[in-house]
C-alpha cells in the first residue's frame, strides 16, 4: 500500500527562530492526535539543523527544498544532498516550478539532483505540473508525461523510493485549485505514463501528492480521489493549525 504524505514546502519564509517556533508548534500538535498520513515539513537549508534539533522525526519528518546536482567541490553557494543527508533530513523537493522558471533547472540537472537524493537515502518530492498556457492550450498531459520521463533513466528499485508531487503552476499561490475532477484525471495520467514504463504494480506503490493552493477547506476533497496521496502544502504550511487542519483531511 502507497503511503499518504502531506508535506509543508516553507519556500524561502521565516528566519531561524520563526521556523524553531514553526516546527515545534507543528510537532507538538501532531503528538496530540492519531495523523493517518506521513508528515514533513521542508525546510530552508539554514533551518535543517536546528529545526531537527526540536522535532521528533517519528511524528514530523524533515526534508531539504532542493540540494546540488554535483557531489561536491568549487560550486559557490551550492548545497549537496550529502550535506541535506548529514543533518538528519530525510526528505528532499526537487524541481519545484519556482526553481524550474526563475533559476532555469532543466530535466538533465535533475536527473542529476534525484540520482544524488537518492545516494544519500534521501527520498526526493519530484514536483511536475503545467504552465497556464499549457492548461488552456491542451498540451498539459504531453508536459507532464516529458517532466515524469526525465526519471525513466533510473533503475525500477531507484524510481519506487520517488515521491511525485502534481503542482499545476497556475494554481501555485494563486488561490485557485485545481479541482478535484482535475487533479484526479492528471493524477490518474501520472501513474499511467509510469506504469508503462515500470508496470502497474510499481506505479500502483508511487505516492502522488497535489500541490496548489491546497488548504484545509478542500484537501478532504482532493485528498478523497483515488490517486491523490497527499499534498505539497506552500502558504498554508506557514501556520501550523492550516497545516494540520490539511492533516486532519485523512481522519
Ligand atoms: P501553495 O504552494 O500551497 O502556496 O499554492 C504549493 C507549492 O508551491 O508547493
Amino acid at each position: 500500500m502507497r503511503k499518504n504524505i502531506v508535506a509543508g514546502n516553507w519556500k524561502m519564509n521565516t528566519t531561524v527562530q520563526e521556523g524553531i517556533s514553526l516546527a515545534q508548534e507543528v510537532n507538538g500538535l501532531l503528538k496530540n492526535m492519531k495523523a493517518n498520513c506521513d508528515v514533513v515539513i521542508c525546510v530552508p537549508f539554514t533551518h535543517l539543523v536546528p529545526v531537527n534539533g526540536v522535532i521528533d522525526q517519528n511524528i514530523v519528518g524533515l526534508g531539504a527544498e532542493n540540494c546540488a546536482d554535483k557531489v561536491k567541490g568549487a560550486f559557490t553557494g551550492e548545497v549537496s544532498a550529502q550535506m541535506v543527508a548529514s543533518t538528519g533530513a530525510n526528505y528532499v523537493i526537487l524541481g519545484h516550478s519556482e526553481r524550474r522558471q526563475y533559476y532555469g533547472e532543466t530535466n538533465e540537472t535533475l536527473i542529476e539532483k534525484t540520482r544524488l537524493a537518492l545516494e544519500n537515502n534521501l527520498t526526493p518530492i519530484f514536483c511536475v505540473g503545467e504552465v497556464l498556457e499549457e492548461r488552456e492550450n491542451g498540451t498539459y498531459n504531453d508536459v507532464v508525461k516529458s517532466q515524469v520521463e526525465a526519471l525513466f533513466s533510473l533503475s525500477a528499485e531507484d524510481f519506487a523510493k520517488v515521491v511525485i508531487a502534481y503542482e499545476p503552476v497556475w494554481a501555485i499561490g494563486t488561490g485557485k485549485t485545481a479541482t478535484s475532477d482535475q487533479a484526479q484525471d492528471m493524477h490518474a495520467h501520472i501513474r499511467n505514463v509510469i506504469a508503462e514504463k515500470y508496470g502497474v504494480e510499481l506505479a500502483q506503490e508511487i505516492s502522488i501528492l497535489y500541490g496548489g493552493s491546497c488548504k484545509p477547506s478542500n484537501a478532504k476533497e482532493l485528498f478523497a480521489k483515488p490517486d491523490v496521496d497527499g499534498g505539497l502544502i506552500g502558504g498554508a504550511a506557514l501556520e501550523a493549525a492550516s497545516f494540520i487542519g490539511i492533516v486532519e483531511a485523512f481522519n
